[in-house]
């Protein structure tokens, strides 16, 4: 496999490779800077090229994980296509529509396999909590929110990144690390159909938005609110996520680990039914394995790149209703 860009979450994706999904041998790593591909060259022992196209024709490799700025994922997707590489890429699809559209489109006219990775359709309290709203632990859905904080510079000396950049990165929190809230939301209610929201920015070098609050309907007729917020200054406990049934609730707390608790008729006080531990850290390791048992082995993608389109639809959904004002179809 080549690693293409060796920035912050390419070190999680190697660590994940060296745990988890060790049938994969890292042959290229590849990234424009050469302080960041040094590193990673000795941290792999990879061959190392600053272009893509250059390791495309030089590299030895059958597959690909993309871990660009979104506005790159296009370009590199398709040269990677036309390769004939399996492409493993990171969320979201592209920073646009139009340009996952036609990601989804090229990936169509090729035999190799395509998968996007979010590593949240494997966290192991999500799945748990999915498992136990289809045994009827909780009754009939009623609701769900999610909180998603993450912590940002706002050092306005610094030079910008990329990811507060619209036009590399497609929008500001919610269709970045936001996906990974939106995603379980999905697993545990099913497909959200409309949202509206309100968003705003407190991050001066940020073009994007810092923080949005979003109102959900899922098809089912159930209803959701997610916040997301970039943060720099002391914050309290939040909530990851909670779901309301007829009969029950579902919490999941624990800071990014996820200790999952039930409360129902049977655990009025609330039973901890799962305490993350390394479930979620282990998360990138298990997409990565999926994805090379998808290629090795024939077995299942756990999510298709056509339902992982739903974070970037739900996020644009978003910005869309901010601009009009009412509530927006996500699909
Ligand atoms: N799943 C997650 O939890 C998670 C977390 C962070 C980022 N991401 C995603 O991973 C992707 C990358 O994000 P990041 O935070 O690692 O960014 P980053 O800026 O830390 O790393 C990107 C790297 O790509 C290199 N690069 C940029 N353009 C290039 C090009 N044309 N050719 C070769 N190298 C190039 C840069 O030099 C940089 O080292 C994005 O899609 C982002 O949304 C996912």
């Amino acid at each position: 496999m080549a690693l293409i860009g060796c920035g912050g979450i390419a070190q999680a994706h190697w660590a994940g490779i060296q745990q988890i999904a060790k049938r994969v041998d890292v042959t290229v790593v590849v990234d424009k800077n050469p302080l960041a591909l040094e590193a990673m060259v000795s941290e792999t022992g990879a061959d190392g090229f600053t272009e893509i196209g250059e390791a495309l024709e030089m590299g030895d490799f059958d597959a690909v994980d993309i871990m660009l700025p979104h506005a790159s994922h296009e370009f590199a997707a398709l040269a990677c296509f036309a390769a004939g590489k399996h492409v493993l890429l990171e969320k979201p699809i592209a920073h646009t529509l139009e340009s996952a559209e036609r990601i989804l489109r090229a990936s169509r006219d090729v035999d190799t396999t395509f998968m996007i990775a979010e590593q949240s359709q494997y966290w192991p309290d999500i799945i748990a909590a999915r498992q136990l709203i289809d045994d009827g632990a909780i009754g009939n859905l009623i609701s769900a929110s999610g909180n998603f904080y993450d912590r940002v510079t706002v050092d306005s000396g610094a030079s910008r990144p990329w990811r507060y950049d619209l036009s590399a990165a497609g929008g500001g929190v919610t269709i970045d690390g936001g996906a990974h809230w939106i995603r379980p939301l999905r697993m545990m209610m099913g497909e959200i159909s409309e949202v509206i929201g309100v968003a705003g920015n407190h991050v001066p070098m940020m073009e994007g938005e810092s923080w949005s609050r979003m109102l959900i309907k899922f098809e089912n007729a159930s209803a959701g609110v997610l916040n997301c917020q970039n943060y720099a200054h002391a914050a309290g406990p939040a909530d990851l996520f909670r779901v309301t049934g007829t009969e029950g609730e579902l919490l999941i707390t624990g800071g990014r680990e996820g200790v999952l608790t039930l409360f129902n008729s049977s655990f009025p006080k609330g039973e901890i039914i799962m305490s993350g531990v390394a479930g979620r850290k282990n998360s990138y390791g298990e997409e990565i394995k999926n994805f090379c048992e998808v290629i090795l082995d024939g077995t299942d993608m756990a999510a298709s790149p056509e339902f992982s389109l739903g974070e970037l639809r739900t996020a644009l959904a978003l910005y869309a209703s901010i601009k009009s004002g009412r509530w927006e179809k996500v699909w």
